[in-house]
């Protein structure tokens, strides 16, 4: 009998009959066709293709179909839409902190964990959060501005 794995994918099942160690990401772009996490390295390195797994910024290169069976999984298709954005997906608006985007998926699924556990983050806050990402276009100054202005205006 083949092998199946249970996901939930923001607030949707899904069964997969991919092979156990086929990347999540694969599974989200091909098989759910959310597109928004993207694929960088392949290698867990520069944070555009994170999702949070229940509750914590996991790259989804880097995951196994068979770890992610069971758990909650949010993409940046299930943080917010334009009628209802998510605070760190209006902070970024206000401060027009996006360069070409390409990273902003990542980066905003690590800055909604971090508003999750801490509402009113300061620089080095948001600094650690965004650790694990890298922005070739060097837009990080305005990120962290725009979730510590967040702060501000709350
Ligand atoms: S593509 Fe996943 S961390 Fe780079
Ligand atoms: S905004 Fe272009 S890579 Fe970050």
């Amino acid at each position: 009998m083949q092998e199946t794995f249970e996901l939930v994918v923001n607030g949707q099942r899904h069964v997969s009959a991919s092979p156990r160690d086929t990347p999540l990401l694969h599974v989200l772009r091909h098989e759910l066709d959310l597109k928004g996490s993207r694929f960088g390295c392949g290698l867990g390195l520069c944070g555009v293709c994170f999702v949070l797994m229940d509750g914590h910024p996991t790259p989804a290169c880097d995951t196994p179909l068979w770890s992610a069976a069971g758990r909650k999984i949010v993409t940046i298709e299930g943080l917010g839409d334009s009628d209802s954005l998510h605070p760190a997906q209006q902070a970024f608006q206000r401060e027009q902190a996006a360069q070409c985007g390409y990273c902003v998926s990542g980066i905003l699924i690590s800055a909604a964990a971090l508003l999750a556990d801490n509402p009113h983050p300061d620089e080095a806050d948001v600094v650690a959060a965004l650790d694990r990402h890298l922005c070739r276009c060097g837009a990080q100054r305005r990120m962290i501005r725009a979730l510590t202005r967040r702060a501000d205006a709350a």
